[in-house]
C-alpha cells in the first residue's frame, strides 16, 4: 500500500512538473510570438514605401554608349532609352521647323545645355503605351530616324519628336541630370 502510495504520488509529481513546464513554454512562446508581433511592424515602418520607391531615382553609366548607339533601361517600372545621337542626327533634328511640329520642341529643349549628343526618352509611345522600336541595333527607326511605334504606326524623329501617326506628343523626357561626363542620373 505504502509502495501504491509512493508511486500515485510520484507521478502526481512527474503529472504536476509537465502541466507547469507546458504552462511556462506556453508563457514563453505567448511573450516570443507577442515580440515579433511588436517588432514587426517597427522593421516594417523602416522599410521605403512604394509610392518611395517608385519615385527613386536611377544613376546609369552611359560610358559605354558609343555616337549612334541606344540603350534601353528603366525606371519607375517605365522603359528608358538612353540614346547617344550622332552629327548627323542632331544636325537632322535642328533642321526641322519647329513651328510645324504637332508637338513643338527643339532637341536644345529636349537635353542638356552642351550635351544635345544625349537624348533620354521614356520608351512609351504617347499614343497607347507601346514601346517603340529604334533602341536596339538593328531595330527598324521609322521614317524620320529616331524611333518608330508598329502598333499603330507612330513615327519620331531624332529628337523622339512625334512626326507622323496618332501619337499626339514627342516622347517624354524624364527630369534628368548629368552628374559627370559618364554618369547621368534620371529621376
Ligand atoms: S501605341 Fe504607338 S502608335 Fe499606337
Amino acid at each position: 500500500m505504502a509502495t501504491v502510495e509512493t508511486a500515485e504520488t510520484a507521478v502526481a509529481e512527474d503529472g504536476g512538473v509537465r502541466r507547469r513546464d507546458f504552462i511556462n513554454i506556453a508563457a514563453v512562446s505567448f511573450a516570443g510570438a507577442g515580440a515579433v508581433a511588436t517588432v514587426f511592424p517597427l522593421v516594417n515602418q523602416m522599410n521605403p514605401s512604394a509610392d518611395v520607391l517608385a519615385l527613386a531615382s536611377i544613376e546609369v553609366d552611359i560610358s559605354a554608349i558609343e555616337t549612334g548607339q541606344s540603350i534601353k533601361t528603366s525606371w519607375r517600372k517605365q522603359p528608358i532609352f538612353i540614346r547617344n545621337l550622332t552629327a548627323e542626327e542632331i544636325a537632322e533634328a535642328n533642321a526641322v521647323n519647329v513651328s510645324e511640329l504637332r508637338d513643338p520642341q527643339t532637341l536644345a529643349e529636349r537635353t542638356t545645355a552642351g550635351k544635345e549628343n544625349w537624348l533620354i526618352t521614356l520608351g512609351v509611345c504617347t499614343h497607347l503605351g507601346c514601346v517603340p522600336l529604334g533602341a536596339a541595333q538593328g531595330e527598324i527607326k521609322g521614317e524620320f530616324g529616331g524611333y518608330f511605334c508598329p502598333c499603330h504606326g507612330s513615327h519620331y524623329d531624332t529628337a523622339a519628336r512625334i512626326r507622323k501617326g496618332p501619337a499626339p506628343t514627342n516622347l517624354e523626357v524624364p527630369l534628368h541630370e548629368f552628374l559627370s561626363d559618364t554618369v547621368v542620373k534620371i529621376g
